[in-house]
């Protein structure tokens, strides 16, 4: 059997330290489980780029594109890059390089515990956000004017294509469809944005139709963050466009206790055959970077992901059950009720996993 190729990106701040613990349970697929994967260390991030300027190689995205299945990435972001301009490179070289339309963040509570809502308890808490991952104001279109004048002008294009768009819409009602989920709820601002979020609202309800079982549901993004906090439990699959989708899954992760425990993949998702990347939601959190605080979870749910991308569903369901498990028995970090470091979290996923 052909090995899969799994490339490791650590980054910067928590990154590495999470990683190390993400990393601990594909290491015990592959040498316990027997699971055929590669694994590839790779060093980039801030503290390279400050080495010696390097950013995401030529090579290194090749080779990812034509050879790995999967990447996993810790965060990256670190106070000695102004301007994240090696964040940018690697991140969106990845997103955009790959073509990954589909940044899929399921908001979903593992314990009541975790909870923060007055009367509202985990089973509340199940929406999986779909975000628009290669256009919208990320695309870096647009510039500055007379910069560090008093007459400066500084612009970012919103870019919304026909074919981003309705693939990621599609892509949103595909998941509906095969987990038995009732509704879709697109997020805009098609009030203020009257152009590209008339595309997006025009283009909603046109895929809606060829999912007649499943009820479309347009909603203001600023209505949704109302109603998230509020009740989250009419929310099953919501899909956006790539900045609220950013902003409301930072919202959505306090619901499920926090960045520690959000998970991610970026897929292409109308063909899963292709390499995919999977991120923990958080950033590199540099206050928390090298004091074994980070929570560990969200990694280890992402390794989740990754696995089913790898074609192993039951091992995603099987490490969301010991990450249940880590909070149930507050063998966590302090961010979601426990006393554990960083590593001690991975030791008790690592128990659970040989046990
Ligand atoms: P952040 O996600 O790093 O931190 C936000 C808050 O969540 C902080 O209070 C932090 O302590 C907490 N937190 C995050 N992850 C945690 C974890 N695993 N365990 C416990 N607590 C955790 O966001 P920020 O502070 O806005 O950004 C820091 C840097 O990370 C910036 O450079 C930012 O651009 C970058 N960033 C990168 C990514 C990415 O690589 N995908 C994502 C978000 C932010
Ligand atoms: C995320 C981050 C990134 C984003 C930043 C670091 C550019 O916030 O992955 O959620 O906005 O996509
Ligand atoms: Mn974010």
């Amino acid at each position: 059997m052909s090995k899969k190729l799994v490339a490791l990106i650590p980054g910067d701040g928590i990154g590495p330290e999470v990683v190390a613990q993400a990393k601990r349970v594909l290491v015990h697929y592959r040498d316990v489980r027997g699971l055929p994967l590669d694994l590839w260390d790779l060093d980039l991030g801030a503290d390279r780029y400050l080495r010696d300027g390097t950013t995401f190689p030529k090579e290194v995205s090749e080779r990812i594109e034509n050879e790995a299945s999967a990447v996993l990435l810790g965060a990256l972001g670190d106070p000695r890059v102004p301007n994240l301009e090696h964040a940018r490179d690697i991140l969106f070289g990845l997103r955009f390089g790959l073509d990954l339309y589909a940044n899929i963040r399921p908001m979903k509570a593992l314990d009541d515990r975790l909870v923060p809502l007055k009367n509202r308890s985990a089973k509340d808490v199940n929406v999986t956000v779909f975000r628009e991952n290669t256009e919208g104001i990320y695309v870096g279109m647009g510039g500055q004017f007379k910069r560090g004048t008093p007459d400066e002008i500084a612009i970012n294009e919103d870019v919304n294509t026909r074919k981003g768009v309705e693939r990621l819409i599609r892509a949103g009602f595909e998941f509906a469809k095969k987990n038995g989920k009732k509704t879709v709820h697109m997020a805009d601002k098609s009030n203020a944005m009257k152009h590209a979020h008339e595309l997006w609202y025009r283009c909603f309800f046109e895929v809606a139709k060829e999912y007649p079982g499943i009820e479309a549901k347009h909603v203001y993004v600023d209505a949704l963050c109302l109603y998230l906090i509020q009740d989250p439990s009419p929310f099953e699959v919501v899909v956006t466009c790539n900045l609220f989708g950013d902003i409301v899954t930072d919202l959505g992760a306090a619901l499920q206790g926090g960045l520690g425990m959000a998970a991610s993949a970026n897929v292409h998702a109308s063909d899963p055959s292709r390499v995919a990347m999977f991120e923990p939601v958080h950033g590199s959190a540099p206050p928390l970077a090298g004091k074994d605080l980070a929570n560990p979870l969200a990694s280890v749910l992402t390794v989740g992901m990754l696995l089913t991308h790898l074609g192993y569903p039951d091992e995603e369901a099987k490490l969301e059950g010991i990450v249940t498990k880590a909070i149930v028995e507050k063998k966590c970090t302090r961010d979601v009720g426990g006393e554990l470091g960083t590593r001690a979290v991975g030791d008790f996923v690592m128990a659970q996993l040989q046990g």
